[in-house]
């Protein structure tokens, strides 16, 4: 690879293998990260975007549990099919793994066994909740109960979803056991093995003092859990799905499912090296001060990506520290939170089902929650497909490339001489490849969307203002200046495209068919400022240019709502769902 490329490796949080996910968890960290993914790969940077399913701890066991299904075979199951909705999705991973593999057992231990060598790591007994009627002990998830931070009754033994705390089962008020959901709970003295976050505070501190690109919600959210003082974090598990722990005395224990999770981020990027061919491939992306390592998480993953795997980072000395933690809020449906437990909210396989992905893929990038919450709509929806991607982009590339073939043969006219109009409308293509390339960088993805979507709007205006319909009738001069509009929003066309690519690539391939172009992912960003179309280029057959998108109708709407109405549940308080 050439030295001078700039390095990249995107990170989205890895999703639990539990399940089919909504689309909340999708625009809260794959969809973003694949978004920036394809910026990077568009700007020639050396990047991969690596990802995959998170499969162990009591997330996927209770899962599995009540599923009647032994875990790995749940695993499985839910891998594959992530895997398979993904890539519907268009969600371009250069490698999608597992953290049940031999890679992620071996990392995880290897690391392990670092931050042992190192010191960071003591052994403490600890009462740890146990079910007297299912005569078994209780991490995490096996226990719910009231949140001591916000009240909320759900609260599992790890991490509050409502408030997004890490908690320790014995903080829960009211526990109950998600087995048998009796309260028959005793604390037993188990031993464990901690890691002493304490000792990295100050090292902690500074490190993400530094870090002034991280979005605000990340810094303030890892700089106030540090002044609150760190204390040392259990890192086993009495569990027996999970990595092992090496060391005597711990074989009936895993670590947790967190220890071994973000680990996965590195034992994914060594398996994706083997398959280059080249298993120290990996360290380029690790062990390199000139990589910049991307998290793209949703705002709940926050406590686990700005310190504690940073922590087990430093601690082991083993890789490179994240340069970003791009933090997303959360996205609410239609006035609502998304809740797998009340059954509100859309999942990302019958999501497809309804609208093709790169809908979803525009109208959520046009919400991304990036500075607050956001809320779904599917009125929004349907008007942003409507307006937007018909309207604005289809109806564009339709007019503009069915006049070339009625008045010019199928082939980019030649232009005449430009007029200052003309030249102003070029300026403001470039002004906006330029505006939306300096948003991707700032991290500022939904405005990198509308920048480049407003070269559609000026377009429209060019072609519009131009009226070639009306200057082809014009006698030779007019033909001219209906040659040059053509021409020139043809170039714009092809813009378009490139920029838009991130967000809806298989639109934005249609296009680049249309105008045979080939692959667009041969494309750069920095071609959309040029004008690349020569005179006399021609396009596809007209039989072949058929609409970009179709628009949602009320009626086919309705049906949805109708549909996600109907199966919402009382939520887990027993009260009715409240209105939106
Ligand atoms: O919250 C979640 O969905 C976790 N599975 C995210 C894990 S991200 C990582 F660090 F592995
Ligand atoms: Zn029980």
């Amino acid at each position: 690879m050439p030295e001078d490329k700039p390095v990249y490796l995107v990170l989205s949080a890895l999703p639990y293998a539990n399940g089919v996910k909504h689309i909340g968890n999708l625009v809260g960290s794959l969809l973003p990260a694949d978004v920036y993914a394809r910026f990077l790969r568009l700007q020639g940077a050396d990047v991969i975007y690596v990802c995959g399913t998170d499969e162990h701890g009591t997330t996927i066991e209770v899962a599995a549990l009540k599923a009647g299904v032994p875990v790995q075979a749940f695993a499985d199951k839910y891998h594959a099919k992530q895997k398979e909705i993904y890539g519907k999705w268009g969600l371009s991973f250069d490698y999608f793994g597992r953290t049940s593999s031999g890679e992620n057992h071996a990392t995880t231990q290897e690391i392990f066994k670092a931050i042992y060598d190192k010191g960071y790591v003591i052994e403490k007994e600890m009462q740890t909740p146990y079910c007297l009627f299912d005569k078994r002990f209780l991490p995490d998830r096996y226990i719910e109960g009231t949140c001591p931070h916000c009240g909320f009754e759900g609260a599992r033994g790890d991490q509050c979803e409502k408030c997004g705390k890490v908690l320790d089962p014995i903080d829960l008020k009211k526990p109950h056991c998600n087995v048998c959901g009796k309260s028959e709970i005793e604390f037993r003295k188990t031993k464990h093995l901690f890691l002493q976050l304490q000792k990295l505070s100050g090292q902690l501190k500074t490190w993400i003092t530094e870090q002034e690109q991280w979005p605000q919600n990340a810094r303030n959210f890892a700089l106030q859990w540090i002044a609150q003082g760190l204390h040392e974090r259990c890192i086993t598990r009495d569990l027996s799905w999970g990595v092992k722990v090496p060391m005597p005395g711990y074989e009936d224990k895993v670590f947790y499912v967190w220890f071994d999770a973000p680990i996965g981020y590195v034992s994914f990027t060594k398996e994706w090296a083997r398959t280059k061919g080249d298993s120290a491939l990996w360290e380029h992306y690790w062990k390199n001060r000139d990589c910049k390592i991307v998290n793209v998480l949703g705002k709940d993953n926050l406590a686990f990506h700005t310190v504690i795997w940073p922590s087990m980072l430093m601690a082991s000395g083993y890789a490179d520290l994240p340069s970003q933690v791009k933090s997303l809020e959360f996205l609410n449906l239609e006035g609502k939170k998304f809740s797998t437990s009340r059954n509100w909210g859309i999942n990302s396989d019958e999501a497809l089902e309804w609208f093709p992905a790169d809908y979803w893929r525009y109208y959520l990038c046009s919400i991304l929650p990036e500075q607050g919450d956001a809320d779904f709509s599917l009125h929004e929806l349907m008007q942003k497909s409507n307006k937007d991607l018909a309207d604005a982009v289809g109806n564009l590339v339709h007019r503009c490339l069915s006049f070339t073939h009625m008045n010019f043969e199928g082939k980019v006219p030649a232009p005449g001489e430009l007029q200052p109009a003309d030249n102003d409308f070029w300026r403001a293509v470039k002004k906006q490849v330029a505006s939306s390339e300096e948003s991707f960088y700032a991290y500022r993805w939904q405005e990198a969307l509308r920048e480049a979507m407003q070269i559609a709007h000026e377009s429209n205006k060019y072609f519009n203002d131009g009226e070639p319909w009306k200057k082809v009738k014009e006698g030779e001069e007019g033909k001219r200046k209906a040659a040059t509009t053509v021409f020139m929003t043809l170039q714009a066309v092809r813009s378009l495209a490139v920029v838009l690519q991130p967000f809806i690539p298989s639109s934005s391939q249609k296009i680049f068919d249309y105008l045979k172009l080939g692959s667009i992912e041969g494309s750069s960003w920095n071609s959309a400022a040029e004008q690349k179309l020569p005179a006399g280029h021609e396009i596809a057959p007209m039989a072949e240019i058929k609409p970009l998108f179709t628009k949602v109708d009320p009626a086919q709407l309705a049906k949805v709502k109708a549909i996600l109405e109907a199966r919402l549940k009382p939520d887990a308080l027993g009260k009715p769902p409240a209105k939106a």
